[in-house]
């Protein structure tokens, strides 16, 4: 009896010892195994039990009990505090972990072309102006010098906005109307509005506001509506640029072209000057600058000698004061920088072609 005894007590003993050293989920099944499992030790004492003399029976029963009970208890104990410091493991943040890279997108190509162009006008000593896109006919075609019958103010060639627009306006493309003296007095009355085709709009907006010396860059967006092509949309964006001062002359004009093709574009870049007619420059011209990739000249815009008209509409001297102005387009600059020959690209919004730059 006090042998059998004995054993039930060691094999408890044993037992809490062992599930003391349990560390994990593996060591935990070693230990069902061995003490609870169907050939673990607290069956062996079952058999110990159906062995012993009958009047041993009911004393080593309640200590065969006892144990199995005890072990199960501190077994299912050990499993519970062993699932929770999983769980507590999961859940904790490892902040020395390397974090998940988040993908940002980068600067549309044509705003660091515009970035790269104001750095280096900037250089040369030009500020930036900006004006509304939105814009009157006075702005985006009077004070330019561009009259009522130019081409230029046809319907067709211009985004005019309904809610601005004058009564005037069918008439002056060659409608014939009996109430002629009405509509051309609600004509001056109001102002049509349109979406401007040209930054041009700007010199006018900053001669109104600053006297010479001026020496501003314009960058923006112009529209007009072209049939979309490999080279054309319906809007665009143009550099403009500004200088009036006293005796400024062509060759301030084509010293500072040559100087900014040079720069932007690398030293051996060939660049031609043509003869030209903007109504808001006398003498006009035009730039073109070689494309090597392509083989042929593009045309990145007019230039010229402020009309006297022009400045006399904002109330600047032309006797005293002279200027030059020249309006490029930034896509056809982009485009010789970088190699594009799809003007579309730059709104398809193509990721793999916004990525590469
Ligand atoms: N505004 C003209 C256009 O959009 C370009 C231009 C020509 C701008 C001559 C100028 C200039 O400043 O002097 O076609």
């Amino acid at each position: 009896m006090a042998d059998a005894q004995a054993q039930v007590e060691q094999v408890l003993q044993q037992g809490e010892t062992d599930l003391a050293a349990v560390r994990g989920a593996d060591d935990l099944e070693q230990f069902r195994i061995k003490y609870l499992g169907s050939k673990g030790r607290v069956n062996d004492l079952m058999e110990l039990l159906r062995q012993a003399p009958r009047e041993q029976k009911k004393s080593l029963g309640q200590s065969v009990n006892t144990a199995k009970s005890k072990l199960s208890a501190a077994y299912d104990a050990r499993k519970q505090q062993l699932s929770q410091d999983g769980a507590a493991q999961r859940e904790a943040v490892d902040v020395t972990e390397p974090g998940l890279q988040p993908q940002i997108g980068n600067r549309h190509i044509l705003m660091k072309v515009i970035d790269e162009l104001v750095e280096l006008f900037g250089r040369m000593g030009f500020s930036v102006a900006t004006g509304p896109e939105v814009e009157d006919e006075f702005h985006n075609f009077v004070a330019l010098n561009i009259p009522e019958s130019h081409p230029a103010r046809d319907p067709l060639d211009n985004f005019y906005l309904a809610a601005g627009r004058s009564e005037g306006r069918g008439q002056r493309s060659g409608e014939a109307d009996a109430s002629s003296s009405l509509t051309s007095d609600l004509q001056s009355a109001t102002s049509s509005l349109l979406l401007r085709t040209q930054t041009s709009t700007v010199q006018i907006r900053v001669m109104e506001t600053q006297k010479p010396p001026i020496r501003v860059v314009v960058p923006g967006r112009v529209y007009r509506p072209d049939t979309v092509d490999a080279t054309h949309l319906f809007m665009f964006h143009q550099l403009e640029a500004l200088v009036v001062d006293r005796a400024v002359t062509m060759v301030d004009l084509k010293s500072t072209i040559m100087q900014f093709v040079r720069a932007y574009f690398g030293p051996e870049t060939k660049v031609r000057f043509r003869p030209s007619f903007f109504p808001f420059t006398e003498p006009s011209g035009e730039v073109d600058v070689w494309f090597e990739d392509r083989g042929k000249w593009i045309e990145l815009g007019g230039c010229g000698m402020v009309h006297p008209n022009v400045l006399t509409a904002c109330n600047i001297d032309p006797e005293r004061y002279s200027g030059w102005a020249f309006g490029f387009g930034i896509e056809r600059i982009a485009m010789r920088k970088y190699g594009i020959h799809d003007i579309r690209q730059f709104i398809e919004n193509d990721v793999r072609f916004l990525r590469q730059f």
